[in-house]
């Protein structure tokens, strides 16, 4: 079997409440970093990860995410004509960046159900699944691709973990380590989406990086809606896990949970500081802002 995981699907059909009143008329993953919206970061990593094929599942309000990758050949000209050489080709290296196939989830019936409207295009073979709330600032070693190591090793599906602090545990799925196989790579036997603290069984929490079986799909056809009302993917990777190996990575990286205002805003922070030419903007700026 060829285990080197090729497809990798961004859901971006979900409604992003958490960032409401902006994300009634702008795409989440729109959002800026610094200049560069959230979207490109995960479409970056899963192209240095090794993954050329990008499979979007959009919805309706997410056009722009479309618009974002695609040519802009009034623009290109206007760029063009006005000598401004450097901004042209940076707009034509995004749209030249990847094939991008976008399929349609007509309802935000959840994660589960933004995963299994891929079928007809995964079938057959496995696939990583990104979601780019989750922004990695380790461009040296992707946490994609550290999962495809393992799974090249290894076979079966493979998931992002981090330990998070016990009180946290109600915001993540989290999953259960039967045994650690070797440092940092654990055989999960169970996951549960959300739990409260006082039942949560470890503190291993899901992060937005996935290398699925297809065996994932009849498992999503069959799964009903679990808490908020939504098909949730944890709860069908944990009947996975009954049938096939499902292994859980401690990855290595900084991650930023750019759904939430106080990770958005701590990733754009962190950018800044590591930009030359922000870097002091923001160190100015805090201590000028500070106390007033
Ligand atoms: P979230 O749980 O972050 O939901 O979804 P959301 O709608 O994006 O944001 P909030 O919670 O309302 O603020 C996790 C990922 O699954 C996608 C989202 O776009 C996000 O990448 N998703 C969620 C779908 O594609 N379809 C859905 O029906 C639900």
């Amino acid at each position: 079997m060829n285990l080197d995981v090729k497809k990798c699907l961004f859901p971006v059909a979900g409604l992003g409440t958490r960032f409401l009143p902006v994300t009634k008329e702008l795409a989440k993953e729109m959002l800026p970093l610094v200049n560069r919206p959230i979207i490109s970061y995960g479409v970056e990593e899963a192209l240095s990860s090794g993954c050329d094929e990008i499979i979007m599942i959009t919805g309706r309000a997410k056009r722009s995410i479309e618009n974002y990758f695609d040519r802009s050949f009034e623009l290109e000209n206007l760029l063009k004509s006005r000598g401004k050489e450097e901004l042209y080709n940076l707009m034509l290296k995004i749209s030249n960046m990847a094939e991008i196939l976008y399929i349609r989830q007509r309802e935000p019936l959840g994660l589960g159900h933004a995963v299994l409207c891929c079928e007809p295009v995964c079938r057959n073979e496995f696939f990583c699944v990104a979601l780019p709330d989750d922004v990695f600032i380790n461009p040296d070693d992707p946490v994609l691709a550290q999962l495809k190591k393992v799974h090249a090793r290894m076979g079966g599906s493979v998931i992002a973990l981090e330990e998070v602090p016990h009180d946290e545990v109600y915001r993540y799925g989290i999953a259960v380590s039967q045994f650690e196989v070797e440092a940092g790579v654990h055989k999960i036997i169970d996951m549960v989406e959300k739990p409260k603290v006082e039942d949560a069984p470890s503190n291993l929490a899901i992060m937005g990086r996935y290398i699925l079986s297809p065996t994932i799909f009849p498992i999503l056809a069959q799964q009903k809606a679990g808490i908020g009302g939504e098909i949730q993917l944890t709860d069908a990777l944990k009947i996975l896990a009954s049938q096939e190996p499902v292994w859980g990575v401690l990855y290595k990286g900084k991650r930023f949970d750019c759904g939430t205002q106080k990770g958005w805003l701590g990733a754009n922070v962190k950018l800044a500081l590591e930009d030359p030419d922000l870097r002091q903007v923001i160190l100015d700026a805090v201590k000028n802002f500070e106390g007033e």
